[in-house]
């Protein structure tokens, strides 16, 4: 007997880094999964391999940031499930860009994506779980949610509302029996991070900043989601729970 057999997880941005390996770790514990991304080919690529695997999986092309896409792919897991336990919120964008360099285009498209979208999914997962009873809702925020980093102010901005709109969400929802918690990873090396930083940067910042010495896998973060997720963590609801590697201990 796995953890989450019998679970069904809804899972954003999960064709590739950190959303993918949160998708390996509930499959492996027995989850049935639903895979979101406005990314095709990365999205078929991780459908084949975990349905080959014999994992349920329902794979489905979405952008976040449109409500309206957004409730058609709710509204897939519903009528494929019947039901989704567990919403895994994922998808992100970012880049960095001088505070005073941002154009209105750049600042709303980050916005769209990492709070706006964040909410769209959040509230379409969140009616389903009230009517059913409950379930668990689950955020990616960001150490960049909690603290400021330069170059990254529109990011920045983005993953404090997510925090804020966490906290919120668990406390309107809790007497649905929904939790609604945050994830804040440090620094993980994935194609997100790989296509910002040079192997130089990444050096100095891990020798400077982190005090575990490396950067962080997205299977280091994958086992917090499964954690929040699972019944041990029954009475945790309205929580952000850092990933860093010590990094926000200084
Ligand atoms: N990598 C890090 O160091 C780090 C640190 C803290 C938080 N995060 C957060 O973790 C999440 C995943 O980051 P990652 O590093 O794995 O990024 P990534 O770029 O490797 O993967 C992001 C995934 O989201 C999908 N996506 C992007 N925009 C989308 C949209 N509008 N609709 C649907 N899907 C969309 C992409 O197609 C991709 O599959 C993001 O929210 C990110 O902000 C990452």
């Amino acid at each position: 007997m796995s953890r989450f057999d019998g679970s069904v997880v809804f899972i954003t941005g999960s064709g590739r880094g950190i959303g993918r390996a949160i998708a390996e770790r509930f499959a492996q514990e027995g989850a049935a999964l639903v895979l979101v991304s406005d990314y095709e080919p990365d999205l078929r690529q991780t459908e084949k391999e975990l349905a080959g695997g014999g994992t349920p999986v329902l794979a489905l092309t979405a952008d976040v940031s449109d409500p309206e896409q957004v409730e058609r792919a709710v509204a897939a897991a519903v009528e494929r499930y019947g039901k989704i336990d567990i919403l895994v919120n994922n998808a992100g964008i970012a880049w960095e860009e001088p505070v005073l360099d941002i154009i209105a285009e750049n600042w709303r498209k980050v916005m769209d994506v990492n709070l706006n979208g964040m909410f769209w999914v959040a509230q379409q997962v969140g009616r389903v779980m009230a009517r059913q009873g409950g379930g668990v809702i689950l955020n990616m925020a960001s150490t960049n949610g909690l603290v400021g980093e330069a170059g990254y102010a529109h990011y920045n901005a983005s993953k404090g509302g997510v925090v804020l709109l966490t906290k919120t969400m668990a406390i309107e929802l809790g007497s649905s029996h929904i939790r609604v918690n945050a994830v804040c990873p440090g620094y993980i090396q994935t194609p997100m991070s790989e296509a910002i930083d040079s192997p130089e940067f990444i050096e100095r910042y891990v020798r400077e900043k982190i005090p575990l010495g490396r950067v962080g896998k997205p299977k280091d973060v994958a086992g917090v989601f499964a954690f929040l997720a699972s019944e041990d963590a029954a009475f945790i609801t309205g929580e952000t729970i850092v990933v860093d590697g010590g990094q926000l201990a200084f």
